[in-house]
C-alpha cells in the first residue's frame, strides 16, 4: 500500500527562495496608505516609498495633500493621492475605483491608518459622537478591506496593516468608544489572517501607545499628563511616527512573510508594565 502523502491535501504554496536584498525590500509594489499627509500615515507613506513601493494616499484637507504631494515629488517618491473622507462610504469606493485605475486592477499592501477620538466618560457620548467613532475607526477600515480584497488577491502577494492602539488591549483613559473601535480591530485581525491566508493576503495590527502627531499633541503639552504617560513608560517617552511606520513597514517586506495574525505594540514597553516594585 502507498504512503499517505502528507502534503497532498495542501493547496500551500512553499515561498520560492528569494535573495536578501529583495526580502528586504518593496521594489514593484503597490500599496494604499489612508491619512497619510500627517502623523503616522504620513512616516507610513514615506516609508513604504522609501524602500521601492508605489504608494497612493488620501485625507480630506485638500491644500495639505497638494503640499504633501509636491514635497514627495521632489524627494523623487511614487505617490499618488485624492481627497477622500475615509467615514464616507461613497468616498471609499470612488477612492478603490481610483487605486485599481492607477494600479491596473492589483494591490500589494493596504495600511488602514485613519482613526479618531472624542474622550469623555461612557455615560457622556451622544449617539452621534458613537457613531462617528465607529464609522472612522471600525466601519471605513472594515468596508476598505472589502474594497482591497479583489486587488490584493489579483496581487498574488497582499499585506494588510492596521494601525490600531494599546487602547484596543488595555484600559488607558482614552474613551470606551474608541478603545471598544480598536479591540475590535485587533480581533479582526485574527479573522482577515485566517479566512484570507488561502489567497496569500497575510493581516497584521500595530498597536501604538503615545506617538507625537496632531491627534495627540494637545494632550502632550499638558506637562502634567506627559509626566503621567513618561511614568508608565519603560523607556521614558511617548514614540515618534517613524517608529511605526519602520514596524509597518517590515510587516509589509517578504522578510515577514510568516507572519500573519499578529497585534504588535509599538510602546516603549508599556503594555508589559504593571507595577514597579523598586522603593
Ligand atoms: N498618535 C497616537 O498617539 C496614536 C496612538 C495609538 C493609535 N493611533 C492611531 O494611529 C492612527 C493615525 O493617528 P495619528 O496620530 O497619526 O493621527 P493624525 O496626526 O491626526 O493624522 C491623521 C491623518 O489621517 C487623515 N484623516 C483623518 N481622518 C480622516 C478621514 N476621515 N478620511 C481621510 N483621512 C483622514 C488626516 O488628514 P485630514 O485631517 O486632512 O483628513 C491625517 O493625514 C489612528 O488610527 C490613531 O487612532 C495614534
Amino acid at each position: 500500500m502507498a504512503s499517505t502523502d502528507i502534503n497532498s491535501s495542501s493547496s500551500a504554496v512553499t515561498p520560492t527562495p528569494v535573495s536578501r536584498k529583495s526580502r528586504w525590500s518593496l521594489a514593484g509594489m503597490t500599496a494604499l496608505v489612508t491619512g497619510g499627509t500627517r502623523g503616522i500615515g504620513r512616516a507610513v507613506v514615506e516609508e513604504l516609498a522609501e524602500l521601492g513601493a508605489a504608494v497612493y494616499t488620501c485625507s480630506r484637507n485638500e491644500e495639505e495633500l497638494k503640499q504633501r504631494l509636491e514635497e514627495w515629488k521632489v524627494r523623487g517618491f511614487d505617490v499618488g493621492g485624492c481627497v477622500c473622507d475615509a467615514s464616507s462610504v461613497a468616498h471609499r469606493e470612488e477612492l478603490f475605483r481610483r487605486v485599481s485605475s492607477c494600479f491596473g486592477g492589483k494591490l500589494n499592501i493596504l495600511i488602514n491608518n485613519v482613526g479618531t477620538n472624542i474622550r469623555k466618560g461612557t455615560a457622556e457620548y451622544t449617539a452621534e459622537e458613537y457613531s462617528k467613532i465607529m464609522t472612522t475607526n471600525l466601519e471605513s477600515s472594515y468596508h476598505a478591506c472589502q474594497l482591497a480584497y479583489p486587488l490584493l488577491k489579483a496581487s498574488g502577494s497582499g499585506s494588510l496593516v492596521f494601525i490600531s492602539s494599546v487602547a484596543g488591549l488595555v484600559h488607558v483613559g482614552s474613551g470606551s468608544i474608541y478603545g471598544a473601535s480598536k479591540g475590535a480591530i485587533n480581533q479582526l485581525t485574527k479573522n482577515l489572517a485566517c479566512e484570507w491566508a488561502k489567497d496569500n493576503i497575510r493581516t497584521n495590527c500595530v498597536a501604538p501607545w503615545y506617538i507625537r502627531t496632531s491627534l495627540v499633541e494637545h494632550l502632550l503639552e499638558n506637562k502634567t499628563f506627559l509626566d503621567h504617560v513618561v511614568s508608565r513608560t519603560p523607556l521614558r517617552r511617548p514614540g515618534e511616527s517613524e517608529e511605526v511606520s519602520s514596524l509597518v513597514a517590515y510587516l509589509c517586506m517578504p522578510a515577514a512573510s510568516y507572519i500573519t495574525g499578529q497585534i504588535i505594540s509599538v510602546d516603549g514597553g508599556f503594555t508589559v508594565n504593571s507595577f514597579d516594585g523598586v522603593v
